[in-house]
């Protein structure tokens, strides 16, 4: 019995060296083959699947259903599905910070798509980390490829009131702390915030790289939005399959996809989104395995001429649910018109605004019109200035408005440990006015610049009812939480950035209007605090930890391994007009 025969290279695709090509073809069929395939099956163009599903990755608890779907999408195309794990990253379940393993899983990925006969690749990703180490190390196997996201989680409810992760995990943590809310209902709570698998509710990291997958043209479109237990999202993954087949079949490589333009859409709906500000450090280091580097300034330049137009938490009031049901991203991409490039070739074989014009918009409140945006521009701010020669940014979409132009006091922890001992020691000399400063939590500090950014307030504070106070640190934050907070200030303390010479008593200036972060004080000082002071970059006894510490970058460059960058910086995005 013969079947029709699609195959591109398929299975004879980078066969291992035995000295003899046609020994080790016969050997790896002879082996597959002890798997129950059939010649027929074998000769056909090869998807692999990369499966992430893990016990302790929650976010990616219906990876089982969308394997199976992608399959039969690929079968549907008379391709080979043919699946394989990499390693799973989930935020709570990765010490010491998912951040820490994400370039680890990225090299997974990229040897394992490298290493195996696959015509084409279906990255299955989610949870924040994962599909940014799949698109990094995708992009630089050189295969084709396509992002599948496993979907947004349900919202669950709590004594009548919508509650999703994890923006409201953070809003009762808050309460719980204010002793506004005792320990009964946060126990009760806890059962009610994550309302089904997938990833969390609200816009945060795994939410934006959604929506920048597809913005990028590497998802299908219509993709990012789908909650994780629906049939729409099973039958996303069908189409994935079928169109991984045409992909390798029309050799469309993952360099054809994202190109220079598709990054610049990429961040223009990062943008449009109220994203995580964690997508501007992941696209930096997609880019950069392809050769360009992100230009911050031109970033915040293209900020303050895109609106916030999608109403979600934590910027807004709605959840991903209420996102999809609007139409997502297509709805969003036909309402930020000639703000796109229309040019860009997707995975599907047609180019962004070809999708836009197949797309029929209808009345909806949760993706606004550019008339009328949740915020008018500049969600995302570049500051810098002596205390952070190489950029920082502030969410400030996401910030308390009062707050954007401040001086206060420095009130400085000199990192994790040190904020933990004292944040809410109710002897600590501490104001409103004041500016928690918390060192130590950059890339090679911590390391993995953890997201401890989102600096709690002092709890005697707290229970006075402040809600707010500018914070500054070379971390990350989660793309849940708000606050008044300047991050991925760089170069980090840890390799002895201005950062790390700060003392509390300076003062510090903030302003977003003068795109400035600044500590009053002269340079002398500074160089006589850092000769009085010198900063001993951490490094690793053995093992990964080594390789991280000595092979890290900084926040600008997307916090990669230099040797997993691109030989040859090729340029710059977003390019200045
Ligand atoms: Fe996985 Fe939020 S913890 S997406
Ligand atoms: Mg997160």
């Amino acid at each position: 019995m013969t079947r029709k025969s699609t195959s591109a290279e398929g299975i004879t695709r980078g066969l291992p060296n035995y000295g003899d090509p046609g020994f080790s073809l016969f050997l790896r069929k002879a082996f597959i083959k002890g798997a129950g395939y059939t010649d027929d099956a074998l000769d056909r163009t090869v998807v692999g699947i990369v499966d992430t599903g893990s016990g302790f990755n929650p976010c990616h608890g219906n990876v089982p259903q969308l394997v199976e779907a992608v399959k039969r999408g690929v079968m549907l195309a008379g391709g080979l599905p043919v699946e394989f794990p990499t390693i799973s990253l989930h935020e709570s379940f990765s010490n010491p910070t998912s951040m820490y393993l994400r370039n680890l899983m990225s090299m997974d990925t990229e040897e394992m798509i490298r290493a195996l006969p696959v015509d084409a690749v279906v990255l299955i990703g989610g949870c924040d980390k994962t599909v940014p180490a799949q698109l990094m190390g995708a992009a630089s196997a050189g295969v084709p490829a396509i992002q599948l996201v496993t979907g947004s989680m349900l919202t669950g409810g709590h004594r009548g009131e919508r509650v999703g992760a994890c923006t409201d995990c953070r809003a009762f943590w808050g309460r719980y702390r204010a002793e506004e809310i005792d320990q009964e209902e946060i126990d009760e709570v806890n059962s009610r915030l994550v309302g089904s698998v997938g990833t969390c509710s609200v816009m945060g990291t795994a939410s934006t790289m959604a929506c920048v997958s597809e913005a990028l043209g590497i998802a299908l479109p219509g993709s990012a939005s789908p909650p994780a237990v629906t049939a729409d999202r099973m039958r996303i993954a069908e189409m994935t399959g079928t169109r991984a087949v045409g992909l390798a079949q029309d050799g469309v490589g993952i360099e054809q996809i994202l190109t220079p333009a598709a990054f610049e859409n990429a961040l223009r709906v990062m943008l449009a989104i109220g994203g995580s500000t964690n997508g501007i450090v992941h696209l930096a280091a997609v880019a950069g395995r392809l050769g360009l580097s992100l230009d911050l300034d031109a970033f915040d330049r293209m900020s303050e001429e895109t609106p916030v137009l999608v109403n979600l938490k934590p910027a807004g009031s709605h959840y991903m649910e209420d996102f999809h049901r609007a139409g997502g991203v297509p709805m969003l991409l036909h309402q930020l018109g000639d703000l796109l490039d229309r040019d860009i070739m997707t995975v599907t074989g047609r180019t962004v605004g070809e999708e836009i014009d197949a797309f029929t918009p209808f009345p909806q409140d949760v993706i606004r019109p550019r008339e009328n945006p949740i915020y008018p521009a500049g969600s995302i701010a570049v500051l810098r200035g002596n205390l952070a020669p190489s950029g920082a940014i502030i969410k400030r979409a996401a910030a308390s408005p009062d707050l954007l132009e401040h001086r206060g006091r420095a009130v400085v922890f000199e990192g994790s440990a040190d904020l933990a001992a004292r944040i809410d020691d109710d002897d600590l000399d501490v104001t409103a006015d004041d500016v928690l400063v918390l060192k130590g939590i950059g890339p090679v500090g911590a390391p993995g610049m953890p997201e401890a950014g989102y600096i709690p307030i002092p709890k005697k504070l707290a229970r006075q009812g402040v809600r707010d106070m500018v914070r500054l640190s070379d971390g990350r934050m989660s793309g849940t939480a708000a606050g008044t907070i300047v991050l991925h200030v760089s170069p980090e303390a840890a390799v002895g950035g201005p950062l790390a010479h700060v003392r509390t008593g300076d003062v510090v200036r903030l302003s977003v209007r003068d795109r400035a972060i600044e500590v009053e004080v002269s340079d002398e000082e500074l160089a006589r605090r850092a000769g009085e002071t010198p900063q001993t970059v951490p490094t690793g006894g053995r093992g990964y930890r080594k390789l991280f510490l000595e092979e890290v970058t900084q926040a600008e460059a997307g916090v990669d391994f230099r040797f997993l960058q691109a030989e040859d910086v090729r340029g710059s995005v977003p390019r200045t007009r």
